[in-house]
Protein backbone atom coordinates (compact mmCIF):
# COMPACT_ATOMS: atom_id res chain seq x y z
CA UNK A 1 0.00 0.00 0.00
CA UNK A 2 1.92 3.23 -1.40
CA UNK A 3 -0.19 5.46 1.26
CA UNK A 4 1.35 3.12 4.45
CA UNK A 5 4.63 3.15 2.57
CA UNK A 6 4.83 6.52 2.47
CA UNK A 7 2.82 7.55 6.16
CA UNK A 8 6.13 4.93 7.39
CA UNK A 9 8.68 7.90 5.98
CA UNK A 10 6.60 10.96 6.88
CA UNK A 11 6.87 9.02 10.46
CA UNK A 12 10.62 9.53 10.16
CA UNK A 13 11.21 12.96 8.73
CA UNK A 14 7.75 14.66 9.99
CA UNK A 15 7.09 14.52 14.19
CA UNK A 16 3.73 13.50 14.29
CA UNK A 17 3.64 12.30 10.82
CA UNK A 18 0.96 14.49 9.90
CA UNK A 19 -0.30 18.48 10.62
CA UNK A 20 -2.88 17.31 12.00
CA UNK A 21 -3.57 14.85 14.86
CA UNK A 22 -7.38 14.00 13.43
CA UNK A 23 -5.49 13.18 10.07
CA UNK A 24 -2.79 10.37 11.76
CA UNK A 25 -4.39 7.10 10.00
CA UNK A 26 -4.03 5.37 13.86
CA UNK A 27 -7.06 7.59 14.45
CA UNK A 28 -9.12 5.52 11.86
CA UNK A 29 -6.95 2.15 10.65
CA UNK A 30 -3.77 1.52 11.76
CA UNK A 31 -1.94 0.08 9.16
CA UNK A 32 -4.32 -0.03 6.61
CA UNK A 33 -5.87 3.29 6.27
CA UNK A 34 -5.16 4.74 2.39
CA UNK A 35 -3.49 7.58 4.65
CA UNK A 36 -3.01 9.71 1.43
CA UNK A 37 -4.99 11.00 -1.62
CA UNK A 38 -3.86 11.41 -4.93
CA UNK A 39 -6.89 13.41 -5.91
CA UNK A 40 -10.65 14.53 -4.17
CA UNK A 41 -13.30 15.38 -6.25
CA UNK A 42 -17.38 15.59 -4.97
CA UNK A 43 -17.27 12.97 -2.54
CA UNK A 44 -14.94 10.98 -3.82
CA UNK A 45 -11.13 10.34 -2.99
CA UNK A 46 -8.72 8.77 -4.87
CA UNK A 47 -6.03 7.22 -3.20
CA UNK A 48 -2.27 6.50 -3.92
CA UNK A 49 -2.78 2.88 -5.35
CA UNK A 50 -5.68 4.57 -7.98
CA UNK A 51 -8.29 3.46 -5.51
CA UNK A 52 -11.23 5.35 -5.17
CA UNK A 53 -13.39 5.95 -2.29
CA UNK A 54 -17.11 7.95 -1.40
CA UNK A 55 -16.09 9.82 1.74
CA UNK A 56 -18.72 9.20 4.12
CA UNK A 57 -16.26 10.27 6.95
CA UNK A 58 -14.97 13.68 8.19
CA UNK A 59 -14.75 15.64 4.67
CA UNK A 60 -11.39 17.16 5.42
CA UNK A 61 -12.23 17.34 8.47
CA UNK A 62 -15.32 19.49 8.04
CA UNK A 63 -13.80 22.07 5.53
CA UNK A 64 -15.37 20.53 2.80
CA UNK A 65 -18.56 21.70 3.49
CA UNK A 66 -19.47 21.69 -0.46
CA UNK A 67 -17.63 18.95 -1.02
CA UNK A 68 -14.07 18.40 -2.65
CA UNK A 69 -12.81 20.84 -5.24
CA UNK A 70 -16.10 22.52 -5.98
CA UNK A 71 -16.12 23.99 -9.46
CA UNK A 72 -17.24 27.09 -8.68
CA UNK A 73 -15.15 28.24 -5.70
CA UNK A 74 -12.18 26.54 -7.50
CA UNK A 75 -12.82 28.63 -10.52
CA UNK A 76 -13.07 32.00 -8.28
CA UNK A 77 -9.68 31.43 -6.75
CA UNK A 78 -8.15 29.84 -10.22
CA UNK A 79 -9.43 34.18 -11.32
CA UNK A 80 -7.61 35.05 -8.14
CA UNK A 81 -4.05 33.01 -9.04
CA UNK A 82 -4.11 34.46 -12.46
CA UNK A 83 -5.32 37.58 -11.12
CA UNK A 84 -2.20 37.99 -8.78
CA UNK A 85 -2.81 35.66 -5.17
CA UNK A 86 -0.35 38.38 -3.39
CA UNK A 87 0.61 42.06 -3.90
CA UNK A 88 2.23 45.01 -1.94
CA UNK A 89 -1.26 46.11 -2.47
CA UNK A 90 -4.32 44.97 -0.20
CA UNK A 91 -6.71 42.31 -1.27
CA UNK A 92 -9.50 44.17 -2.61
CA UNK A 93 -12.08 41.26 -1.35
CA UNK A 94 -11.12 41.48 2.35
CA UNK A 95 -13.60 44.46 2.58
CA UNK A 96 -16.23 42.31 0.96
CA UNK A 97 -15.78 38.90 3.24
CA UNK A 98 -15.56 41.79 6.53
CA UNK A 99 -19.62 43.41 5.25
CA UNK A 100 -20.52 39.90 3.72
CA UNK A 101 -19.61 38.46 7.54
CA UNK A 102 -21.26 41.43 9.44
CA UNK A 103 -24.10 41.24 7.12
CA UNK A 104 -24.60 37.70 8.40
CA UNK A 105 -24.50 37.97 11.93
CA UNK A 106 -26.09 41.67 12.67
CA UNK A 107 -24.53 42.06 16.25
CA UNK A 108 -21.14 42.24 15.16
CA UNK A 109 -19.43 45.60 13.56
CA UNK A 110 -16.09 44.53 12.59
CA UNK A 111 -13.65 41.63 11.28
CA UNK A 112 -10.01 40.52 11.36
CA UNK A 113 -8.59 37.71 9.12
CA UNK A 114 -6.41 34.34 9.69
CA UNK A 115 -5.61 31.79 7.67
CA UNK A 116 -6.34 28.69 10.59
CA UNK A 117 -8.60 28.10 13.36
CA UNK A 118 -6.26 27.87 16.10
CA UNK A 119 -4.31 31.07 15.20
CA UNK A 120 -7.94 32.64 14.64
CA UNK A 121 -8.75 31.74 18.45
CA UNK A 122 -5.55 32.99 19.88
CA UNK A 123 -6.29 36.58 17.96
CA UNK A 124 -9.85 36.58 19.50
CA UNK A 125 -8.59 35.56 23.22
CA UNK A 126 -5.43 38.36 22.28
CA UNK A 127 -8.29 41.16 21.55
CA UNK A 128 -10.45 40.05 24.87
CA UNK A 129 -7.36 41.01 27.00
CA UNK A 130 -6.70 43.97 25.63
CA UNK A 131 -10.44 44.97 25.41
CA UNK A 132 -10.43 44.12 29.44
CA UNK A 133 -6.57 44.29 31.04
CA UNK A 134 -7.01 41.11 32.27
CA UNK A 135 -5.57 37.65 31.99
CA UNK A 136 -7.90 35.11 32.84
CA UNK A 137 -10.48 32.82 30.59
CA UNK A 138 -13.00 30.83 31.47
CA UNK A 139 -13.78 28.12 28.44
CA UNK A 140 -15.41 25.15 27.50
CA UNK A 141 -14.66 22.64 24.76
CA UNK A 142 -11.98 21.95 22.25
CA UNK A 143 -9.97 25.32 21.21
CA UNK A 144 -6.51 24.54 19.06
CA UNK A 145 -3.00 24.02 19.87
CA UNK A 146 -1.99 27.67 21.08
CA UNK A 147 -0.81 27.93 24.57
CA UNK A 148 -3.32 30.39 26.05
CA UNK A 149 -5.71 27.26 25.54
CA UNK A 150 -3.32 24.32 26.69
CA UNK A 151 -2.25 26.34 29.81
CA UNK A 152 -5.23 25.09 31.00
CA UNK A 153 -3.28 21.68 31.42
CA UNK A 154 -0.31 23.04 33.36
CA UNK A 155 0.20 21.43 37.17
CA UNK A 156 -3.23 20.02 36.39
CA UNK A 157 -2.65 17.08 33.46
CA UNK A 158 -6.57 16.41 33.14
CA UNK A 159 -7.80 19.73 33.16
CA UNK A 160 -8.60 19.41 29.02
CA UNK A 161 -10.20 16.08 30.18
CA UNK A 162 -13.97 16.32 29.12
CA UNK A 163 -13.36 18.62 26.32
CA UNK A 164 -12.90 16.74 23.14
CA UNK A 165 -9.04 16.02 23.24
CA UNK A 166 -7.83 13.84 26.44
CA UNK A 167 -4.58 14.12 27.39
CA UNK A 168 -3.59 17.29 25.39
CA UNK A 169 0.35 17.81 26.97
CA UNK A 170 1.47 21.64 27.56
CA UNK A 171 5.26 20.65 27.19
CA UNK A 172 6.90 23.85 26.04
CA UNK A 173 3.63 25.97 27.47
CA UNK A 174 5.34 28.88 30.02
CA UNK A 175 4.62 27.82 33.38
CA UNK A 176 4.11 31.07 33.85
CA UNK A 177 0.76 30.78 32.18
CA UNK A 178 -0.73 28.23 35.05
CA UNK A 179 -4.20 29.54 36.32
CA UNK A 180 -4.83 31.46 33.24
CA UNK A 181 -7.10 29.24 31.44
CA UNK A 182 -10.16 27.51 33.51
CA UNK A 183 -12.39 25.06 32.25
CA UNK A 184 -16.07 24.56 32.86
CA UNK A 185 -18.53 21.64 31.44
CA UNK A 186 -20.72 22.27 28.74
CA UNK A 187 -24.44 22.71 30.15
CA UNK A 188 -23.07 24.19 33.69
CA UNK A 189 -23.63 27.35 33.89
CA UNK A 190 -23.45 26.68 37.92
CA UNK A 191 -19.87 25.85 36.96
CA UNK A 192 -19.24 29.09 34.90
CA UNK A 193 -21.10 31.44 37.70
CA UNK A 194 -18.60 30.02 40.15
CA UNK A 195 -15.46 30.85 37.97
CA UNK A 196 -16.72 34.07 37.66
CA UNK A 197 -17.15 34.63 40.83
CA UNK A 198 -14.60 33.46 42.72
CA UNK A 199 -11.81 35.68 40.09
CA UNK A 200 -14.57 38.62 40.39
CA UNK A 201 -12.87 41.56 38.55
CA UNK A 202 -9.69 39.41 36.24
CA UNK A 203 -11.84 37.22 33.99
CA UNK A 204 -11.60 39.11 30.33
CA UNK A 205 -13.33 35.92 27.99
CA UNK A 206 -15.81 32.99 28.37
CA UNK A 207 -15.02 30.88 25.30
CA UNK A 208 -17.37 28.06 24.04
CA UNK A 209 -18.83 26.49 20.81
CA UNK A 210 -22.54 27.56 21.32
CA UNK A 211 -23.53 23.66 20.69
CA UNK A 212 -21.58 20.56 19.74
CA UNK A 213 -22.64 17.45 20.89
CA UNK A 214 -25.44 18.27 22.98
CA UNK A 215 -28.40 20.74 22.54
CA UNK A 216 -28.08 23.25 25.23
CA UNK A 217 -30.68 23.27 28.01
CA UNK A 218 -33.34 25.39 28.09
CA UNK A 219 -31.76 28.73 29.00
CA UNK A 220 -27.94 27.79 29.38
CA UNK A 221 -27.00 29.92 26.51
CA UNK A 222 -28.64 32.71 27.82
CA UNK A 223 -27.21 32.14 31.71
CA UNK A 224 -23.52 32.34 29.71
CA UNK A 225 -24.26 35.51 28.22
CA UNK A 226 -25.59 36.86 31.39
CA UNK A 227 -22.76 35.80 33.23
CA UNK A 228 -20.33 37.05 30.63
CA UNK A 229 -21.62 40.69 31.03
CA UNK A 230 -22.38 40.62 34.67
CA UNK A 231 -18.46 39.36 35.08
CA UNK A 232 -17.10 42.33 32.16
CA UNK A 233 -15.88 39.74 30.30
CA UNK A 234 -16.04 39.16 26.35
CA UNK A 235 -17.84 36.48 25.34
CA UNK A 236 -16.36 34.39 22.18
CA UNK A 237 -18.10 32.10 20.06
CA UNK A 238 -16.33 29.41 18.64
CA UNK A 239 -17.71 28.38 15.14
CA UNK A 240 -14.69 26.71 13.65
CA UNK A 241 -16.11 23.35 13.20
CA UNK A 242 -20.12 24.49 13.45
CA UNK A 243 -19.90 27.67 11.42
CA UNK A 244 -21.44 27.28 7.72
CA UNK A 245 -22.60 23.43 8.85
CA UNK A 246 -26.54 24.14 9.88
CA UNK A 247 -26.96 27.90 8.99
CA UNK A 248 -25.32 30.29 6.61
CA UNK A 249 -23.01 31.41 9.53
CA UNK A 250 -22.81 30.46 13.50
CA UNK A 251 -25.05 28.23 14.76
CA UNK A 252 -25.72 30.71 17.47
CA UNK A 253 -27.75 32.59 15.01
CA UNK A 254 -30.44 29.94 15.20
CA UNK A 255 -30.33 29.92 19.21
CA UNK A 256 -30.67 33.52 19.26
CA UNK A 257 -27.50 34.30 21.34
CA UNK A 258 -25.91 37.34 20.36
CA UNK A 259 -22.01 36.81 21.76
CA UNK A 260 -19.52 39.71 21.55
CA UNK A 261 -17.10 37.97 19.22
CA UNK A 262 -17.27 34.75 16.83
CA UNK A 263 -14.61 32.57 15.17
CA UNK A 264 -14.49 30.99 11.81
CA UNK A 265 -12.21 28.57 9.86
CA UNK A 266 -12.45 25.25 8.17
CA UNK A 267 -16.48 25.18 6.57
CA UNK A 268 -16.02 29.13 5.95
CA UNK A 269 -13.85 28.39 2.56
CA UNK A 270 -14.59 24.75 1.66
CA UNK A 271 -10.95 24.14 2.35
CA UNK A 272 -8.83 26.56 1.23
CA UNK A 273 -7.02 28.38 4.25
CA UNK A 274 -9.09 31.26 5.97
CA UNK A 275 -10.47 32.30 9.48
CA UNK A 276 -12.48 35.15 10.76
CA UNK A 277 -12.88 36.94 13.87
CA UNK A 278 -15.80 38.95 14.46
CA UNK A 279 -17.19 41.10 16.92
CA UNK A 280 -19.14 43.87 18.18
CA UNK A 281 -17.03 47.47 17.42
CA UNK A 282 -16.27 48.26 20.96
CA UNK A 283 -14.84 44.95 21.58
CA UNK A 284 -13.10 44.82 18.01
CA UNK A 285 -11.27 48.02 18.44
CA UNK A 286 -8.78 46.75 20.76
CA UNK A 287 -7.36 45.00 18.41
CA UNK A 288 -5.62 48.37 17.42
CA UNK A 289 -4.48 48.58 20.67
CA UNK A 290 -1.96 45.47 20.50
CA UNK A 291 0.13 44.08 17.77
CA UNK A 292 -1.55 41.37 15.40
CA UNK A 293 -0.08 41.24 12.18
CA UNK A 294 1.12 39.06 9.73
CA UNK A 295 2.06 38.55 5.85
CA UNK A 296 0.04 35.87 5.02
CA UNK A 297 -2.72 36.81 6.21
CA UNK A 298 -3.01 39.39 3.32
CA UNK A 299 -2.91 37.09 0.58
CA UNK A 300 -5.94 36.88 -1.88
CA UNK A 301 -7.32 33.10 -1.94
CA UNK A 302 -8.51 32.74 1.17
CA UNK A 303 -11.08 35.84 1.14
CA UNK A 304 -12.28 35.34 -2.74
CA UNK A 305 -12.30 31.18 -1.55
CA UNK A 306 -14.81 32.39 1.18
CA UNK A 307 -16.73 35.03 -0.79
CA UNK A 308 -17.40 31.97 -3.13
CA UNK A 309 -18.18 29.52 -0.35
CA UNK A 310 -20.53 32.20 1.39
CA UNK A 311 -22.07 32.70 -1.95
CA UNK A 312 -22.87 29.30 -2.96
CA UNK A 313 -23.61 27.85 0.55
CA UNK A 314 -26.46 30.79 0.89
CA UNK A 315 -27.72 30.25 -3.35
CA UNK A 316 -28.12 26.14 -3.15
CA UNK A 317 -29.49 26.21 0.15
CA UNK A 318 -26.15 24.24 1.19
CA UNK A 319 -27.33 24.04 5.48
CA UNK A 320 -30.65 22.19 4.46
CA UNK A 321 -29.27 19.86 2.41
CA UNK A 322 -26.04 18.79 5.22
CA UNK A 323 -29.41 18.77 7.86
CA UNK A 324 -31.22 16.22 5.44
CA UNK A 325 -28.25 14.06 4.89
CA UNK A 326 -26.95 13.89 8.37
CA UNK A 327 -30.15 12.82 9.40
CA UNK A 328 -30.66 9.96 6.96
CA UNK A 329 -26.97 9.06 8.16
CA UNK A 330 -28.17 9.06 11.90
CA UNK A 331 -31.37 7.23 11.22
CA UNK A 332 -29.62 4.50 9.15
CA UNK A 333 -27.21 3.76 12.03
CA UNK A 334 -29.79 3.34 14.70
CA UNK A 335 -31.63 1.00 12.62
CA UNK A 336 -28.90 -1.03 11.37
CA UNK A 337 -27.38 -1.41 15.09
CA UNK A 338 -31.29 -2.32 16.31
CA UNK A 339 -31.20 -4.95 13.63
CA UNK A 340 -27.79 -6.44 14.34
CA UNK A 341 -28.14 -6.14 18.35
CA UNK A 342 -25.63 -3.73 18.99
CA UNK A 343 -26.09 -0.30 21.36
CA UNK A 344 -25.30 2.63 20.13
CA UNK A 345 -25.80 6.34 20.88
CA UNK A 346 -26.19 8.81 18.13
CA UNK A 347 -24.89 12.42 18.75
CA UNK A 348 -27.87 15.33 18.33
CA UNK A 349 -26.65 17.32 16.01
CA UNK A 350 -27.35 15.94 12.06
CA UNK A 351 -24.92 18.37 10.58
CA UNK A 352 -21.80 16.76 12.66
CA UNK A 353 -23.33 13.17 12.85
CA UNK A 354 -21.61 11.00 14.78
CA UNK A 355 -21.84 8.04 17.00
CA UNK A 356 -19.77 5.73 19.70
CA UNK A 357 -20.70 1.82 20.33
CA UNK A 358 -22.15 1.67 23.74
CA UNK A 359 -19.44 -1.04 24.60
CA UNK A 360 -15.93 -1.28 26.59
CA UNK A 361 -14.39 -2.09 23.78
CA UNK A 362 -16.35 0.61 21.65
CA UNK A 363 -12.74 1.72 19.72
CA UNK A 364 -12.00 -2.31 18.58
CA UNK A 365 -15.42 -1.95 17.03
CA UNK A 366 -15.46 1.23 14.95
CA UNK A 367 -12.33 0.00 13.84
CA UNK A 368 -13.50 -3.25 12.39
CA UNK A 369 -16.23 -0.71 11.08
CA UNK A 370 -13.69 1.18 9.44
CA UNK A 371 -11.59 -1.59 7.72
CA UNK A 372 -15.12 -3.51 6.23
CA UNK A 373 -16.25 0.16 5.07
CA UNK A 374 -13.03 0.72 3.35
CA UNK A 375 -13.47 -2.90 1.85
CA UNK A 376 -16.58 -1.85 0.15
CA UNK A 377 -15.36 1.34 -0.92
CA UNK A 378 -16.02 3.98 1.65
CA UNK A 379 -14.07 6.13 3.51
CA UNK A 380 -16.31 5.63 7.16
CA UNK A 381 -15.75 6.20 11.15
CA UNK A 382 -17.95 6.91 13.65
CA UNK A 383 -18.58 10.29 12.08
CA UNK A 384 -20.01 11.72 9.18
CA UNK A 385 -19.21 15.23 8.42
CA UNK A 386 -22.24 15.58 5.54
CA UNK A 387 -21.51 18.40 2.23
CA UNK A 388 -24.08 19.33 -0.22
CA UNK A 389 -21.96 16.95 -2.65
CA UNK A 390 -23.67 13.98 -0.67
CA UNK A 391 -26.71 12.81 -2.62
CA UNK A 392 -29.53 10.87 -1.59
CA UNK A 393 -27.63 7.97 -3.56
CA UNK A 394 -24.41 7.95 -1.84
CA UNK A 395 -26.19 7.87 1.71
CA UNK A 396 -28.63 5.00 0.65
CA UNK A 397 -25.69 3.08 -0.91
CA UNK A 398 -23.24 3.85 2.32
CA UNK A 399 -26.93 2.78 4.27
CA UNK A 400 -26.93 -0.49 3.01
CA UNK A 401 -23.14 -1.20 3.35
CA UNK A 402 -23.14 0.27 7.06
CA UNK A 403 -26.12 -2.01 7.55
CA UNK A 404 -24.18 -4.86 6.36
CA UNK A 405 -21.11 -4.10 8.61
CA UNK A 406 -22.69 -3.91 11.46
CA UNK A 407 -24.17 -7.10 11.08
CA UNK A 408 -20.87 -8.60 10.59
CA UNK A 409 -19.45 -6.77 13.88
CA UNK A 410 -22.65 -7.95 15.56
CA UNK A 411 -22.04 -11.43 15.49
CA UNK A 412 -18.47 -10.83 16.37
CA UNK A 413 -19.15 -9.09 19.01
CA UNK A 414 -21.09 -11.78 20.45
CA UNK A 415 -18.31 -14.11 19.77
CA UNK A 416 -15.57 -12.23 21.07
CA UNK A 417 -13.79 -12.23 17.62
CA UNK A 418 -13.85 -8.63 16.70
CA UNK A 419 -10.02 -8.15 16.96
CA UNK A 420 -9.35 -11.52 15.17
CA UNK A 421 -10.80 -9.90 12.30
CA UNK A 422 -9.42 -7.20 12.39
CA UNK A 423 -5.97 -7.23 9.81
CA UNK A 424 -4.18 -4.51 11.89
CA UNK A 425 -4.13 -3.01 15.69
CA UNK A 426 -7.18 -1.20 16.99
CA UNK A 427 -7.39 2.84 16.14
CA UNK A 428 -5.67 5.04 18.80
CA UNK A 429 -7.49 8.29 19.82
CA UNK A 430 -6.39 11.36 21.56
CA UNK A 431 -3.14 12.43 21.82
CA UNK A 432 0.35 11.03 22.45
CA UNK A 433 3.70 10.40 20.95
CA UNK A 434 3.75 8.37 17.70
CA UNK A 435 7.37 7.24 17.62
C1 LIG B 1 -14.10 24.08 17.96
C2 LIG B 1 -12.74 24.14 17.38
N1 LIG B 1 -11.94 25.16 17.68
C3 LIG B 1 -10.70 25.27 17.16
C4 LIG B 1 -10.21 24.31 16.31
C5 LIG B 1 -8.82 24.45 15.75
O1 LIG B 1 -8.89 24.82 14.41
P1 LIG B 1 -7.66 24.51 13.43
O2 LIG B 1 -7.50 23.02 13.37
O3 LIG B 1 -8.05 25.12 12.12
O4 LIG B 1 -6.45 25.19 14.01
C6 LIG B 1 -11.01 23.21 15.97
C7 LIG B 1 -10.49 22.16 15.09
O5 LIG B 1 -10.98 21.06 15.01
C8 LIG B 1 -12.30 23.11 16.53
O6 LIG B 1 -13.11 22.06 16.26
Amino acid sequence: MRGQDLYRRAKDIIPGGTQLLSKRPEMFLPENWPAYYASASGVKVTDLDGRTYIDMSIMGVGACVLGYADPDVDRAVKRAIESGAMCTLNAPEEVELAETLCGLHPWAAMARFARSGGEAMSMAVRIARARTGRDMVAFCGYHGWTDWYLAANLGDSSGLDGHLMPGLSPAGVPRGLKGTSVPFLYNRADQLKEIAEKNCGSLAAVVMEPQRDHAPCPGFLKEVREIARKAGAVLIFDEITTGFRMAPGGIHLIHGIEPDMAVFAKAMANGYAMAAVIGNADVMQAAQSTFISSTNWTERIGPVAALATIKKFIRDGAAVRINSAGSMVQNGWKRAAKMAGLEITVGELPSLAHFIFERDDAIALTTLFTQLMLERGFLAFNQFKPSLAHEDKHVVAYLAAAQECFMIIGEAARAGEVESLLKGPVARRGFYRLT
